[in-house]
C-alpha cells in the first residue's frame, strides 16, 4: 500500500519533468519577437495574408470586379504570394458576353492597364461567392475536402489584410444580389479569428455606399479599418469607359490603388501617410478611418507590413565553426534565455505553460527517469 503510493508520487513527478521541453520554444519565440523589434515599427508578423472580395454580380457592377483585381494586382506586386491571397469574385466581368474586350478588365477608363492577364488565380467565383463562405474562408471553419488553396491557413503571426467591395447600405454588404452580410456578421467572425488565434494583425478596408458603419461593430483587438464613406453618403464610381460602356473602378479604391503605385517592398510609407492621402474632393465622399482597437500608432505602421510578404533573417555576427561541435559557442542561446525575464511577452501568451522556461529542465528529466526506474525494479522485488 504505502509502496505503491510512493510508486505514484514518482510517477508524476517523473511525468510533471517531461513537460519541461519548452526551451527551445522559447529561443524560436525570442528569435521572431527581436525580429519584429528590429523592423522599427514594432510589428511581429511572419506572415501576410489577403482576403479580397467582390461581392457583386452583373455586367453593371463591372467596377467592384475591378477594384477587388486593382487590389489583388497590387498586393501581389508587393509580394504576397498567390497562395496567401483568398480572391473571391461574386461574377466574371472578363469572361462576360457583353465584354467588348474578352478575357480582360481594365482599372481605367484609356484601357492601359489589364487587371485579368494569365497569371490571376480566383479562389472563388460566381455562386461560391456567399456570406457562409466568406465567414467560413476568415473563422477556418471547412470541410475536410475543401482545398488548401480555398483555406485562409493563418495563425497569430498573420498580418491580414480585408478588402470588401459592393453595393452597400447603413451595416450591411449585399453578397450577389440575393443575400446580405451585417457589420456585426463582420465584427463577430472577427472575433472567432481572434479567439482561434488566427491573426496577429488586421487591415480592413471597405469601399461600399455607408462603408465606414461595417467596421463600426468591430471590438476584437489589434484591427484598423478604413471605409470609403461615411453614414449617409454614398460611394462614387470614378469615370466611365465609352468602349465598354461602364465605369471601371470606383473612386475610392481608384486613388488608393494610385497611392499604392508609389509604392514598393522597401518603402518606409506608414498608413498614416496613406490615409493622409485622402482627398475628399476627388474621391467625393468622406472615406473614414477606426484606430482605436490597433495597438500600434499609425504612423508607425508601415503600408508594407499589410500589402506585402515579409522575409525576415537574422544576420549572425557571431563567427561559427561548422563541424566541431564543441567550437561552437552556446552564448546567444543562453543570453536569450537569460534576458527572458526582463523582456515583455509577447502579448499573446502561447498554450506553453510558464512552468517549462527552466534551463535545468533536461537533468531533471534524467532524475526523474533514474527515480523511476529504481523504483519500479524495488516494487517488482519486494511484490515477489
Ligand atoms: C522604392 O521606392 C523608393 C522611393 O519611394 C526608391 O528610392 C527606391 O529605389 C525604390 N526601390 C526599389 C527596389 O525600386
Ligand atoms: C505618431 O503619433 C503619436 C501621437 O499620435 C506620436 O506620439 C508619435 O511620436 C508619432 N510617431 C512618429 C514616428 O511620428
Amino acid at each position: 500500500m504505502l509502496l505503491s503510493s510512493i510508486f505514484q508520487l514518482f510517477l508524476f513527478l517523473s511525468s510533471f519533468s517531461w513537460t519541461a521541453f519548452g526551451s527551445k520554444e522559447d529561443v524560436v519565440r525570442e528569435f521572431f519577437a527581436n525580429n519584429g523589434d528590429s523592423t522599427l515599427t514594432g510589428s511581429t508578423h511572419t506572415n501576410n495574408w489577403a482576403v479580397l472580395v467582390c461581392a457583386s454580380k452583373y455586367w453593371f457592377n463591372y467596377r467592384h470586379m475591378a477594384n477587388a483585381l486593382g487590389m489583388y494586382r497590387t498586393v501581389k506586386r508587393l509580394g504576397i504570394p498567390d497562395s496567401n491571397i483568398i480572391l473571391m469574385l461574386a461574377d466574371d466581368a472578363a469572361c462576360n458576353s457583353r465584354n467588348k474586350f474578352p478575357a480582360n478588365v481594365f482599372a481605367n477608363p484609356g484601357r492601359a492597364l489589364d487587371l485579368y492577364g494569365d497569371n490571376i488565380e480566383v479562389d472563388y467565383r460566381g455562386y461560391e461567392v456567399t456570406v457562409e463562405n466568406f465567414i467560413r474562408v476568415l473563422t477556418g471553419r471547412m470541410e475536410p475536402s475543401v482545398p488548401r488553396s480555398k483555406r485562409l491557413l493563418t495563425d497569430d503571426r498573420s498580418n491580414v489584410f480585408v478588402y470588401m467591395t459592393g453595393h452597400g447600405g447603413n451595416e450591411f454588404l449585399k453578397f450577389q444580389d440575393s443575400e446580405e452580410i451585417s457589420a456585426h456578421d463582420i465584427a463577430d467572425a472577427f472575433e472567432q479569428m481572434y479567439q482561434k488565434k488566427r491573426y496577429n494583425e488586421i487591415f480592413f478596408m471597405i469601399d461600399t455606399c455607408q462603408a465606414t458603419s461595417m467596421y463600426s461593430k468591430l471590438y476584437s483587438p489589434n484591427i484598423f479599418a478604413t471605409g470609403s464613406s461615411q453614414v449617409g453618403e454614398n460611394s462614387y464610381s470614378y469615370k466611365n469607359d465609352n468602349d465598354l460602356g461602364v465605369s471601371t473602378i470606383d473612386s475610392y479604391t481608384h486613388y488608393v490603388l494610385e497611392f499604392m503605385e508609389g509604392i514598393n517592398k522597401t518603402s518606409r510609407t506608414t498608413m498614416a501617410d496613406l490615409f493622409d492621402s485622402y482627398d475628399v474632393k476627388a474621391i467625393l465622399s468622406h472615406p473614414g478611418v477606426r484606430d482605436d482597437l490597433f495597438h500600434r500608432h499609425l504612423n508607425e505602421t508601415l503600408i508594407t507590413d499589410f500589402f506585402g510578404g515579409v522575409a525576415n533573417v537574422e544576420v549572425s555576427s557571431e563567427h561559427v565553426v561548422h563541424g566541431r561541435p564543441d567550437n561552437i559557442k552556446s552564448a546567444p542561446i543562453s543570453r536569450e534565455i537569460s534576458s527572458d525575464q526582463e523582456k515583455p511577452m509577447p502579448r499573446r501568451q502561447s498554450p506553453i505553460p510558464s512552468n517549462s522556461r527552466e534551463p535545468g529542465g533536461s537533468k531533471w528529466r534524467t532524475w526523474g527517469s533514474c527515480i523511476l526506474v529504481g523504483t519500479l525494479v524495488g516494487w517488482v522485488t519486494l511484490t515477489k
